[in-house]
């Protein structure tokens, strides 16, 4: 007979920035945890660091990856009751002049990996009758963003799709939130082609904090998460101030 599957937390992204604080709080936390990431040497690592770990090295970008997740960890004994749709990047420069291949492969992960992966486990979930998604958005999902116009597109549907969600399972059983970080000291800055030392880094938060507050928002099924006073403040004044000025602001913004 097989054994009944032991409840873990998946986290994508693992490898690097918030994915590894979320492996590490959530660990501490007594969570088992399955990790993905394309980087298998830093998962190992981190792994072998937090204990009760598994490594699942996986290229999100790629239609069938959410689908193998999820079915391999069902073949180490795991259902995910917990769903951490963390990975995800963003590219710096004017829609026309980027790569159209990198911006797609955005759409893929930042969008089509996070949905994918969230209807499989979700309706594991019903079946078990429970279980928990945070879907780590960015406090640009409040507006347009002239010079990053696929990431902040990308970001306004996981905060739309997530608040739906969690309306459709509120109060029964299914928490569903949406993380909303500022610019926080990850490798985001780095990989979307940023400035050292730019507006971004000088405005930075740190890692533990930011998803302190997803996870505390998670366990309070709280819909939307924007951790840090200043990110509120920023994300409120966007229902205040008129849309054109709203995405003149954002556009002006040195990154
Ligand atoms: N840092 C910020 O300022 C900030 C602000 C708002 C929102 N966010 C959001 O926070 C989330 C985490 O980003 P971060 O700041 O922690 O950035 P990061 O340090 O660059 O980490 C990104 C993670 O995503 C993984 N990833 C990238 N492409 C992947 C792919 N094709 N398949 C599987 N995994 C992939 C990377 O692992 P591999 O390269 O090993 O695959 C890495 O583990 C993202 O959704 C980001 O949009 C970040």
């Amino acid at each position: 007979m097989n054994a009944t599957p032991r409840p873990a937390t998946l986290i994508t992204g693992a490898s690097a920035g918030l994915g590894v604080e979320f492996a590490r709080q959530c660990a501490k936390r007594g969570e088992e945890v399955i990790l993905v990431a394309r980087r298998g040497d830093r998962l190992d690592a981190l792994a072998a660091e937090i204990g009760n770990a598994h490594v699942i090295v996986a290229d999100l970008a790629k239609p069938e990856e959410a689908t193998r997740i999820v079915a391999e960890a069902t073949s180490r004994g795991l259902w995910v009751n917990r769903l951490i749709n963390n990975a995800g990047f963003g590219l710096k420069g004017r829609f026309d002049e980027l790569s159209l291949a990198r911006q797609l492969e955005m759409v893929d992960l930042n969008i089509r990996a996070l949905t994918n992966l969230s209807y499989v486990v979700i309706n594991d979930m019903v079946l078990k009758g429970g279980g928990a998604i945070l879907n780590v958005a960015s406090t640009a999902a409040f507006q347009p963003g002239p010079g990053m116009a696929v990431y902040f597109a990308t970001k306004a549907f996981v905060l739309s799709f997530t608040e739906a969600l969690h309306e459709e399972w509120n109060g029964r059983g299914i928490h569903v939130s949406a993380l909303c970080p500022g610019p926080t000291k990850t490798e985001f800055g780095a990989v979307a082609g940023f400035a050292e030392k730019g507006a971004f880094d000088r405005f930075a938060a740190d890692s533990t904090s930011v998803v302190r507050a997803g996870l505390d928002g998670l366990d309070n099924n709280r819909a939307v998460v924007i951790p840090g006073l200043l990110n509120k403040f920023g994300a409120a004044s966007t229902r205040f101030v008129p849309r054109s000025l709203v995405r003149k602001i954002a556009g002006a913004i040195k990154y």
